[in-house]
């Protein structure tokens, strides 16, 4: 604790308010924020990209006044990236700003809007920051990159059902990731009001349980705050241009991201079994945690498939990338993406769950993520192969095969699934 705000001291504090576009100033329902280094200057200046997804009733978009120097003309999408009829719904900002240093900076996003009442932890106002560290690391030899997650419009569960959420909690850089609840007294600017969800506990590294009730009485929709953090798996370095440095041990986190949503806590489910009520995903679905390699400028078609034998399935929740797409209906669905030039060596989380209903009761299937890895493992891939050809080619294969295999698990390749 006392090595954190330590820390903090030598952060430079940006506040940055975000107005509503319109109308709604008591809807919001939860974000996500993360941020991609797009190039370094030599005078150490950091070109980054802010991705601010956030939630509200009515697809209310942010823009924001920063009274900063760095930030550039914004461009933010106000195209929800998924919406549901029923008041949830999701839209993706980006904004680019252009550092004058490396040097780590907090984020406060100041806001009048308020959480979406009635919220059943007694949560009003929606505080929230994040610690951006861009410095270059001394085990990749690049900018830190923060953990990556994404957050669904709304999560549901009936009250007679236990549940666990894992949430998507990678790392580009393969530092551990960490999940805890906001909390004021470890840092203020994390949460403005910070009761805790209680029917919710959270386990390492990003697991929130739910534990089934025999009452009704823990109906409501919840607040979730937390925090994301990643820490270095061994001792790193961080260097600035101008020559500073800091050590990270294992126990002190790099960078820090807000992760908010709404926790739906509904009716009684006649059954929990996955399958009846509440949808199962089934074949080809991927498994929880792929990691999809996939090319500049190469479409991505994700096939998801949802069963529920004593409701119907009428939609798939999703949360990705602002250009993804979703066509499909009852049970079949597919995503699909497109990645830009400007999109190369970012990872995306990518996070999906179905929803069944029956009579006037809607039931969520578990949550699912992928990441999907733009350009470089994809690149590598086809280095090795071409490597390969090559050499087969000169009659040279038999004695060069152990090396290129040991150059395969080196690089770490895994061949791009699912893009075509
Ligand atoms: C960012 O700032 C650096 C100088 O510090 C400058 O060279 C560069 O052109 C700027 N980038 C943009 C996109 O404005
Ligand atoms: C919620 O936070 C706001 C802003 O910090 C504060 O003014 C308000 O008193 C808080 N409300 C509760 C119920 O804690
Ligand atoms: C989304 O697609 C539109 C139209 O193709 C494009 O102009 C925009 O830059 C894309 N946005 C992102 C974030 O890729
Ligand atoms: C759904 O509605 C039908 C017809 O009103 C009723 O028979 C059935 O019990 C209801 N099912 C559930 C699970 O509430
Ligand atoms: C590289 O390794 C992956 C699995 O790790 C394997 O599927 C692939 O075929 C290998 N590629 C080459 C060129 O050896």
């Amino acid at each position: 604790m006392q090595k954190f705000s330590v820390t903090m001291e030598r952060v430079v504090l940006i506040l940055l308010l975000l107005l509503p576009l319109c109308c709604g100033h008591s809807e919001y329902q939860g974000k996500v924020m993360t941020y991609y280094s797009l190039e370094t200057y030599s005078d150490g200046a950091v070109l980054m990209e802010f991705h601010y997804r956030s939630n509200s009733k009515t697809c209310v978009s942010h823009r924001h006044w920063c009274p900063d120097d760095g930030c550039l003309t914004i461009s933010f999408t106000t195209t929800p990236i998924d919406y549901s009829p029923e008041g949830f719904c999701q839209v993706d900002s980006i904004w680019t700003r252009n550092s004058s240093s490396e040097a780590p900076f907090k984020m406060v996003l100041y806001s009048d809007t308020l959480w979406s009442s009635p919220i059943a932890n007694g949560v009003v106002t929606a505080g929230a920051s994040i610690l951006v560290e861009l410095r270059k690391r001394s085990d990749t030899g690049q900018a830190n990159r923060c953990p990556q997650t994404t957050i669904l419009p709304v999560f549901r569960v009936p009250y007679n059902c236990p549940r666990d959420i894992q949430l998507l909690s990678f790392d580009p850089d393969g530092d551990l990731v960490q999940c805890r609840f906001a909390n004021d007294e470890i840092d203020p600017t994390e949460c403005a009001n910070c009761t805790l969800p209680s029917v919710l506990s959270l386990s390492s590294p990003c697991t929130l349980s739910f534990s089934a009730s025999s009452s009704s009485s823990s109906q409501g929709r919840y607040a979730v705050q937390l925090a994301m953090e990643d820490f270095p798996r061994t001792q790193i370095t961080l260097s600035q241009t101008n020559g500073q440095q800091e050590v990270k041990d294992t126990t002190t986190g790099i960078s820090k991201i807000p992760v908010q949503f709404l926790f739906a806590v509904e009716s009684a489910a006649p059954s929990c079994t996955s399958g009846l009520f509440l949808p199962t995903f089934v074949t080809p679905t991927p498994a929880h945690g792929t990691q999809i390699n996939l090319p500049v400028k190469k479409t991505m078609n994700l096939y998801i498939a949802a069963q529920a034998s004593e409701a119907t399935v009428t939609e798939l929740v999703f949360s990705g990338p602002s250009n993804m797409t979703e066509i499909g209906s009852g049970g079949q669905y597919i995503l699909s993406w497109t990645p830009t030039d400007t999109e190369l060596g970012q990872s995306h989380p990518v996070c999906f769950s179905a929803q069944a209903a029956l009579n006037a009761s809607k039931y969520s299937s578990e949550l699912r993520c992928v990441v999907v890895n733009v350009g470089n493992e994809a690149l590598k891939s086809a280095l090795v192969k071409k490597i390969r050809m090559e050499l087969v080619k000169r009659g040279m294969i038999d004695t060069v095969t152990a090396s290129l295999k040991h150059l395969n698990s080196t690089l770490k390749v895994q061949e791009p699934s699912f893009c075509n």
